[in-house]
Formats: C-alpha cells, structure tokens, sequence
C-alpha cells in the first residue's frame, strides 16, 4: 500500500479593507516612502480598524472564502488551527470560536504559537495528523491582527506590520502529492530581540508599564534582520539539498513577508530567479502567521499540480524552518 500523503486542496484568504499607506505613516511618525520602500519593500498594509474584532474575525473570513471556493461542507472539518501570534484574548482559543462561527460543529480545534513561524510549523502538525491516518480534513489558518500591539510611534517596528488571515485545507492524497519533508527549528535565546514583554504570565500589564507602553512588540531590527537571512537561507538550501533539488527542480520560494531583503537573500542563497519568488509583501506588509496562506491565495491561479514549492519562515523565539511540499491541483 502507498504512504499517505498530506495535500493542499484548497485556500482561502483575508484581509482587512483599510490601507494604510507609507503616506500616511509619514504623518503618524518620522519616515518616508523611500526608506520604508528601500529598506522592506512594503508600500502598504492591511489594518482592522473595527472596535471589537479580533483575529478570529480575519480567521473566519479567510475560511469562510475557502469553504465557499470549494463548496465544502464545514461539518466535515475534523479539526481547525489556527495560527496566530494574537490571539483574541486569554484563556479561550480563538480557533474554537473561529471553528463554531464557520460551521465546523463536528470538529475540535485549538491555537499554535510560534510568531512568524506559526503557519509553517502549523503545515507540520497538519500533515502528522494526516499521515498518521487519524484526520481527513484539516482546515489550517494563519490569522494575525498585528495592529493590536503595534506601537504607532515607534517607526522601527509600525512601518513593518500589518493585520490578515488565510487558510488552507489539508486532505489526505495517494499520488504522493503534499508534504513532502520538512526542517524545524528553533532557539529560545532569540527572544530578548523581539517580543512584547508586558502582558503575559511573567509580567502582567500594570498602570506603569501600560503608560511606558511596554506591552508593545519591540524588536532589535538589525539583528533579528541578520539571524533571518542567516537562517532562511539556510534551512532553504539544506532542504534542497537532502532532497537532491536543484533551482530547475523548484517552480516556486514561498518565504515570510518580513523584509523584500531577506527574501532575496534566501533567494539567492538558493540562486531561484525573482520569477519564481512568490512576492506580496508590497501590499501587506508582514502579517505574520497570515504571510505563508497569503502567498498561496494571492498565487493559486498560477500554482500547477505537481509543481515543487520551498517554504520558509523565521520569527520570533526565534523560531525557523523550510518545508518541501508539492502542489496537488490545477485551479
Ligand atoms: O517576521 C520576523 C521578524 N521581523 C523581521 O524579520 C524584521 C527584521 N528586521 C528588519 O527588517 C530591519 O532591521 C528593519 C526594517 C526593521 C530596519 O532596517 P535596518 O536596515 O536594519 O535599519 P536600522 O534599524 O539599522 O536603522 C538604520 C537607520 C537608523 O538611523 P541612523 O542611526 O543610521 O541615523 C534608524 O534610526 O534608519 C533609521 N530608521 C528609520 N528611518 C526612517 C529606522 N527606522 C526608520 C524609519 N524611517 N521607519
């Protein structure tokens, strides 16, 4: 009998009507377009102005469009992840209120955390599922309303982030299509150089530090920016390489949105001409569990079954990893 195989069969995503442009942060704190442009490559970002909302309404509409583009039935989901770095509040997981508001009564669901790398490691959990042979449906969502801890008068880290969500579905496949290896990491004495210190269980949020605004997301740029290109590169071409693929094999690089920068540099490392780089960081800006879908949303017409696909991502924690997939369908 053939392995079973984990495969993407359909994606969904979201993102919040308001744009906020490199002109209107030019505003709001001390920058430019050119800077923003030359430095990121971002032009704008998706905010969810909305009082109320949270991520698991950017998580609901990205799977409300999968359900609908694929005419599933949201009671034959079995489980929901989803991915996010923020969560709508403490104590009660986004994913099964996002699971309850779609329909999936007959699934259970949870939250994955691992910052900018939430999605890729979520791709991972979904497919062991699968392979294992225990889940036949499994609704994958990166959802981040980053804008919830965005500090809009620090121009190191307001010019970078913005709010989205797109899912996918993960079925089982016997033409040996899906996931086919993966390369995992992390190092936790890369949290210091970003993280919001305020407001979970080691220091609780009190008047003080709300008013120094430190439960804001801080970054040491430069230096998670060298630990990125270091690392992505890295695990992109080990990947590669134990999987014997050459930059002729690869249709597509589908790496986190955080900087144009460091994507190229992955890019070149694995010397993928810019055709094959799938690129919205322009529109979005880093939406971080929300970039990986957002690519495969934004290129799912382009995306050819059997095409050879590079994953990779790095965030907070730090956290980092590549994962080989093959594409299952013409769309
Ligand atoms: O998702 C995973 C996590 N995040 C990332 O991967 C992000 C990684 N880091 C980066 O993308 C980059 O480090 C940034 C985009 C955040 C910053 O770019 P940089 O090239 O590393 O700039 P820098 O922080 O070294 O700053 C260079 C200069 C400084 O001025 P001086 O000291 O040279 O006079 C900054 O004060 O640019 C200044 N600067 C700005 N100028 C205009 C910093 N931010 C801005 C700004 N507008 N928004």
């Amino acid at each position: 009998m053939s392995k079973i195989t984990a495969a993407i069969t359909a994606v969904g995503g979201y993102v919040p009507e308001y744009v906020l442009t490199n002109k209107i942060l030019e505003t709001m704190v001390e920058t430019n377009d050119e800077w923003i442009t030359s430095r990121t490559g971002i032009k704008e970002r998706r905010i969810l102005k909305e009082d109320g909302k949270g991520t698991s309404y950017l998580a609901i509409k990205a799977a409300e469009d999968l359900i609908q583009k694929k005419g599933l039935d949201p009671k034959e989901i079995d489980l929901v992840i989803v991915c996010t770095a923020t969560p709508d509040m403490k104590a009660a997981a986004t994913a099964a209120y996002t699971a309850t508001q779609i329909g999936a009564v007959n699934a259970f669901s949870y939250d994955l955390e691992a910052a900018c790398s939430s999605f890729l490691f979520g791709m991972s959990t979904a497919t062991a599922y699968i392979e294992a042979g225990r889940y036949k449906k499994i609704l994958l969502i990166g959802a981040d309303k980053n804008s919830s801890f965005i500090n809009y008068k620090d121009r190191a880290t307001c010019i970078i982030f913005g709010d989205g969500a797109g899912a996918v579905l993960f079925e089982p496949n016997e033409e040996g299509l899906g996931l086919q290896d993966e390369l995992l990491r992390s190092n936790g004495e890369g949290r210091d150089f970003l993280q919001a210190t305020y407001g979970g269980s080691s220091y609780p949020i009190n008047k003080d530090t709300f008013n120094e605004g430190k439960h804001y997301v801080f970054q040491d740029g430069k230096t998670v920016f060298k630990n990125a290109v270091f690392n992505m590169a890295d695990v992109a071409e080990k990947i590669m390489k134990r999987n014997d693929l050459t930059n002729d094999d690869i249709a597509w690089l589908a790496a986190h949105q955080a900087n144009k920068r460091i994507i190229d540099a992955t890019a070149n490392r694995i010397e993928l001409e810019e055709d094959k780089v799938m690129m919205n960081i322009q529109r979005y800006g880093n939406t971080t569990s929300a970039t990986l879908p957002l690519l495969l949303f934004d290129y799912e017409s382009q995306l050819k079954k059997g095409d050879k696909i590079i994953f990779a991502a790095f965030g907070g924690g730090f956290t980092w990893g590549s994962i080989y997939l093959k594409w299952a369908y013409n769309s």
